[in-house]
């Protein structure tokens, strides 16, 4: 059975100072002890964040890192640097980075190999844009995401990961995919990870679906069968919010 997984991805949103605020508010809400809840917070909070965790059932994400242990790479925050700080979680190819800081599928590789080699957990981004979409290419560039960014990686290694199913068109427009879109998708991305590993891996791997997911959404995507989860943008950065999106079978 597939534990559930839900993330909230704050992106570049709040000051360490209000982000300490708004995790004080969460932890005195009763959260769902049946999904996995991971926090996906900028650099500069991981510090703080992580002190407040400490007993809680919720987990530490990181929203990006480069891949290697240190060194000259100015602006770059590294897998010890993360682990150091207690962080469990780290969410590698958000189609962010891939457009706006022109990461490609090989150096998102690469990042993945080095955050399993330092046992970080990798939520791996994959998504199709909305051109894409409209001409059928959807299941052609998701492959391609995949068995590049899994490239390298032994079975034991790739069963740690994370996929999240995020179509871009659906990131932060209010258009979420319907329930059965997302979950025909993320059915043909379970299929492919049978087809690179094997059924029992693909049976086991959690893949999320995130794009607009809000409150009033959750409960019908986290009904498909195949669907183990969201990853989610706006609605993460409302406390009330957030709690009902993790209480959403209470
Ligand atoms: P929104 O939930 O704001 O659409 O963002 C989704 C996302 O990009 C999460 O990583």
């Amino acid at each position: 059975m597939r534990k559930k997984i839900i993330a909230g991805n704050w992106k570049m949103n709040t000051t360490a100072t209000e982000g300490k605020v708004f995790i004080e508010k969460l932890l005195q809400k009763k959260l769902s002890e049946k999904v996995d809840i991971v926090v996906c917070v900028p650099f500069t909070h991981l510090c703080s964040v992580g002190k407040m965790l400490k007993g809680s059932s919720m987990k530490l994400g990181a929203q990006n890192m480069y891949f290697d242990e240190n060194g000259a790479y100015t602006g770059e925050i590294s897998p010890l640097m993360l682990l150091d700080l207690g962080v469990e979680y780290v969410i590698l190819g958000h189609s962010e980075r891939r457009s706006l800081f022109q990461e490609d599928d090989e150096l998102i590789n690469r990042k993945l190999q080095s955050a399993l080699a330092h046992g970080l957990k990798p939520i791996l981004c994959v998504g199709e844009n909305l051109e894409e979409r409209e001409t059928g290419k959807v299941q052609k560039v998701l492959s391609y995401q995949l068995r590049k960014g899994f490239d390298n990686l032994s079975r034991q290694e790739a069963s740690q990961v994370v996929i999240a199913y995020e179509p871009i068109w659906a990131i932060g427009t209010g258009k979420t995919a319907s329930d059965e879109e997302a979950e025909e998708t993320i059915f043909f991305i379970r299929k492919t990870m049978g087809e690179m590993y094997d059924s029992e891996f693909s049976e086991n791997i959690r893949i999320q679906y995130g794009g607009s997911v809000k409150p009033s959404n959750i409960k019908g995507l986290m009904n498909m069968k195949n669907i183990d989860g969201a990853l989610v943008g706006g609605a993460s950065l409302n406390v009330e919010d957030f709690e009902q999106l993790v209480n959403y079978e209470l």
